[in-house]
This record gives structure tokens, sequence and C-alpha cells, in this order.
């Protein structure tokens, strides 16, 4: 481009500037003069770029897309996002967990799968890992659990003892901490991995019936895994290994997809299954509730400016829509006031204001001022108003996903049923679904792990670990670690 056909640079104020290039001193060789405000504006802008990394999943990469439903599922939810012909716009982010915002991508670690569907309805947020289970089942662990696998108070450097110790003092984990020492705990790419709810929802239809259902997002790319060494060269040689791909994939044409599929449970089923289906630490066997398909995800633009549109992405599993609900999952119940709160710290009261975050649907809320509020408020501000303002329509809107609970307060664990166990789905998935070299590259990344660090008596307990999931497994772990 031609110089005399650029853009005079400005301030943020809009108003033309001098020079890009010196700042306002006296005389060539003399001091800056204070009232040199651009140069000011230069400094105090940089200085207050960063924003805090989100607590966990800090690394991460998005891109937009979009939802069509491909299969008539109105018999089992009233959503809208989810009725057939529906195509609805989709952002998506993917990250890492303990890592920081420049922590390589090829770590071993589980990837967050997050979605904002920005329905007609409001935003519906699906935010989900690519694991269907997770560490824990009650939400008063998981600071402790992410403390466990981030940064030591003294030297600041992670630490595989402080990992073990919670696992293994945690015999809940053991059906994720296999999946996440197995192949899966290094995906190719973000393209290829699948996306999990993990918790389980409440769908409702139009005439008020209650499911359960279990999301399962399949990459239509087909699951790949980086071997160790792979993933440790890549590490040091580019850190944004998996942005990079997913930021080249889209922008080449070759868009990513996934098929969505759902598990279905009758409402009244939940109470007499074998195991809680309610526990995060458990899948729902296929053979017990097959897949069924519901659309197609796709991811077709990138952001074009990543700080705006993904680093102040704002997911929160509490964004459900009609036809959508929670369930007792206690995990799930937590999360339901957690992500607010931490988007309220880290981008502020009015972080729905955010384009990104804004929904394309009207908002017709009695939210009103706070820092950096950019959307004016009408009058009336207050409800019951006579003044024509918003009302609560309950006809339409009822209060759906509900259900019923009694009991006396208490801090307990969910109660047992005759197959609730930390080990039996972690065997299943070692004995059933793993090959003989599936299993081998376990043994060798969990024995990996022990060998560096961990110390007595987490190794002790690491080993009746892994001999609870399976004997055989177990034994050959401690082979690998003790020699003997
Ligand atoms: P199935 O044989 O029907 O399903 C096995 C599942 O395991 C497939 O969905 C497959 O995913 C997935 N899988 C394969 N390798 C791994 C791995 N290394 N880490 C995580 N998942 C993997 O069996 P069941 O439904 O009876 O479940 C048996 C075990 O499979 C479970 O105990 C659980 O560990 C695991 N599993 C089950 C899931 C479920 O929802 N039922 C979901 C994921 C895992 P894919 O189809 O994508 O290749
Ligand atoms: C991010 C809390 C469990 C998936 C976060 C963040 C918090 C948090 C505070 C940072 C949010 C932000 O600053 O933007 C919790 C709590 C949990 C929990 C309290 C349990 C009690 C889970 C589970 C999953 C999950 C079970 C998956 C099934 C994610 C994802 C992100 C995230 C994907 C990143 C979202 C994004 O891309 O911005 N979590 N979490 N979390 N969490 Fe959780």
């Amino acid at each position: 481009m031609e110089n005399d056909e650029r853009k005079p640079t400005t301030t943020d104020a809009g108003i033309p500037v001098a020079s890009d290039e010196f700042s306002l001193t006296v005389g060539p060789d003399g001091p800056i003069l204070l009232q040199d405000h651009y140069l000011m504006e230069q400094m105090a802008n940089f200085n207050r770029e960063m924003i805090p990394d989100r607590q966990p999943h800090a690394k991460g990469s998005g891109a937009f897309g979009d939802f069509e439903v491909t299969q008539d599922v109105s018999a089992y939810t009233k959503a809208a996002v989810f009725q057939p012909g529906m195509k609805t716009d989709v952002l998506a982010r993917f990250s890492t967990v303990a890592g920081e915002s420049g922590s390589p991508d090829t770590w071993r670690d589980v990837r967050g799968f997050a979605l904002k569907f920005y329905t007609t309805e409001g935003n519906y947020d699906m935010v989900g890992n690519n694991t269907p289970v997770f560490f824990i089942r009650d939400p008063m662990k998981f600071q402790h659990f992410i403390h466990s696998q981030k940064r030591r108070a003294d030297n600041g450097l992670r630490d595989n003892d402080m990992q073990w110790d919670f696992w293994t003092l945690s015999p809940e984990s053991a059906h994720q901490v296999t999946i996440l020492m197995s192949d899966r705990g290094v995906p190719k790419s973000y393209r290829h991995m699948n996306g999990y709810t993990s918790h389980t929802y409440m769908w409702v239809n139009a005439k008020g019936e209650r499911f359960w259902v279990k999301y399962h997002f399949k990459t239509d790319q087909g699951i790949e895994c980086l071997m160790p060494a792979e993933a440790d060269r890549i590490a040091g040689e580019d850190a944004d290994y998996h942005r990079r791909d997913l930021f080249e994939a889209i922008s080449r044409g070759d868009y990513p997809s996934w098929t969505l599929r759902v598990q279905i449970m009758p409402f009244n089923e939940a109470e007499t299954y074998r195991f809680n289906p309610f526990d995060l630490t458990k899948v729902w066997p296929h053979g017990d509730y097959p897949l069924h398909e519901v659309g197609r995800l796709t991811l077709n633009r990138n952001p074009s400016d990543f700080h705006s549109e993904i680093e102040q992405a704002a997911f929160e599993p509490n964004n459900l829509v009609p036809g959508i609900g929670p369930s007792p999952d206690k995990m799930l119940l937590a999360r339901l006031v957690s992500y607010s709160d931490a988007h309220r710290a880290r981008l502020g009261v009015n972080y729905k204001q955010i384009p990104v975050n804004r929904p394309k649907s009207p908002v017709h809320s009695y939210s009103k001022g706070g820092a950096m509020r950019v959307e004016n408020v009408t009058d009336p501000v207050y409800a019951p108003n006579s003044k024509g303002g918003p009302k609560a329509d309950p006809e339409r809107y009822p209060e759906t996903a509900v259900w019923s609970a009694s009991g006396e307060f208490i801090r307990t664990a969910y109660t047992k049923r005759k197959d609730d166990d930390d080990f039996g789905q972690a065997g299943t998935l070692v004995r059933n679904v793993m090959d003989d070299k599936e299993r081998d590259r376990l043994v060798s990344n969990v024995v990996g792990g022990l060998k560096n660090g961990v110390s007595e008596p987490v190794l002790k307990r690491a080993f009746e670990y892994w001999r609870s999931i399976d004997k055989e497994i177990g034994d050959r772990i401690v082979k690998g670690v003790t020699g003997g």
C-alpha cells in the first residue's frame, strides 16, 4: 500500500498524532516533556494489556462455527437449539487444564472442550472436557485437586509427588487417571479428540417429560494421539502446536467437525440404576444406554482478535436454556455458581456485554450499572412495575428442570449402590477396551511418572491403587518402578 493511502495514526480518542517514532522533547537532545500524553497513553495501555489467566484452563485456543441439527430429538427436549432444521452459531474454546497461558500444548493433561451456543432463547454453554469422567465427585475437593496439579508454594515447581499424593488419597480419581495416562492424555490436536459433557444433564420436552442425558461430541477427524517422545519434542519446538494446528486448518478451509450423540436415560431409571448415574467418575456403558445422533458441530471461522474473542470468552455451565437443566451431580451444581464468580473477578461484572459473550437473542434483564457497562439501561429499573418493564412468564417458561429431594443437612458421600466402586470402570477400560500395545504404553507412562520424584508413602499407595485397577497392570508397574 502506498504511504499516502494509509490511515493517519490517532490516539485512542481519535485525534491524529504527529509521530509514531519520537517522543516530545526540549530540542533533539533535551528531556521528555511531561505533557506528552500520547507517549503516556502508549506506555499506560501497554502496562495494562495483560488480564489474569483463567485459574485452571489458562492455555487455550478458540474458533467460531455452527451447530446443525441432523436428527429429530424433539421427543426428548424442547430446547430451541436442538429442534429439527435448526442451525446455531457457536464459539468453541479448547484448553489444557494445569499449565499457564504460555505453557506447551503437548504436555499430558486433560483438555477442555467448551462451547457457547448463541441460541434464540439465550446463550447455552456446554463446558466439558475431552474425557467422559472426572477425578473427583465432590466439589469440596476441586480446589485442592487443582492445587495439587499446579505449582508448589515453596519453589513454584510442579511436582509429581504432590499429584500422586492427591490421586492416591482420592481413589475415585482412578478412572480419569487411567484415561489421562493412556494415549488419550496427549491428543494429536484439538481436532483429533472427542468432547464430553462428562456430567449428566436433564432434558425436558414440550410435554414437560424429563430425561437424563450425557453428550458425546465425536470427532469426525478420528481420534489421534501423540506418543510421549514426539509430544516432548514438540513441546520444546512449538509450544503452540495445537493452537497453530487449529488456526491453520480453519484458514485453509479444512473445517473440523464433531458429531453430537447423546445417551438418554428415562427419568425414573436413575433411582434404580445399579450405580449412581450422577457420579462424575463413571460413564454409562454404551450397552445400557446407546448413543443417539443429534447433529454436527463445525468450526469454520478463526478469531480476528484473540484477546477480545477468546481470552475474554466467558463460559459458564449455568447458562442452560429452556429444555435443558442440571442434574443432582454435586460437581455440576457447584460449577453452576463458580464460573460466573470467576468471570466477575477476571473480566468485571459486565462481562456479558463483551461482544463474544453477548447473546444474539434479546436481553431484557434488570441488571444495572457496574464498571464498564456499555449498554444503556432503560426505565423502569425494578420489578414488579406497572410501567411496561419486562415481566417473567411462568406459563411459557415454567421451572421444569427440577427433581425432588429431602433429608437432613449433611456433609457426606453419595449413598452407595451395588456397583458404586472406585476402580471397576477403570479396570474395564484397561482390560476390555485397550489392546496390548495401549496397555504397554499405559504402564510405561505411569512408570515414567512414578520414577520422577514420587516418594514414600505415596509410591506404596500408587502401587496399591494400580493393583486395585488391575492386578496384572499393577504388578507390571511395580516391576517397572522398582526393577523387582
Ligand atoms: P464400549 O466398548 O462401548 O466403549 C468403549 C469406549 O472407550 C469408546 O467410546 C471409545 O471411544 C473409548 N476409549 C477407547 N480408548 C480409550 C481411552 N484410552 N480412554 C478413554 N476412552 C477410550 O464400552 P463401554 O461403554 O461398556 O465402556 C467401557 C469402558 O470404556 C468404560 O469403563 C470407560 O472407561 C470407557 N469409555 C466409555 C464411554 C461411555 O460413555 N460408555 C466413553 C468413553 C470411554 P471412541 O468411541 O471415541 O473411540
Ligand atoms: C474453567 C471451576 C470442574 C471444564 C474453569 C474455571 C473455573 C473452574 C473457576 C475458570 C473459568 C474462567 O476463568 O473462565 C471448576 C469447578 C469445578 C470444575 C469449581 C468442580 C467443582 C470442571 C469439570 C469440567 C470442567 C468437571 C469438565 C467436565 C472446564 C473448562 C474450563 C474450565 C473446559 C475452561 C473454559 C474456557 O475455555 O474458558 N473451571 N471447574 N471443569 N473448566 Fe472447570
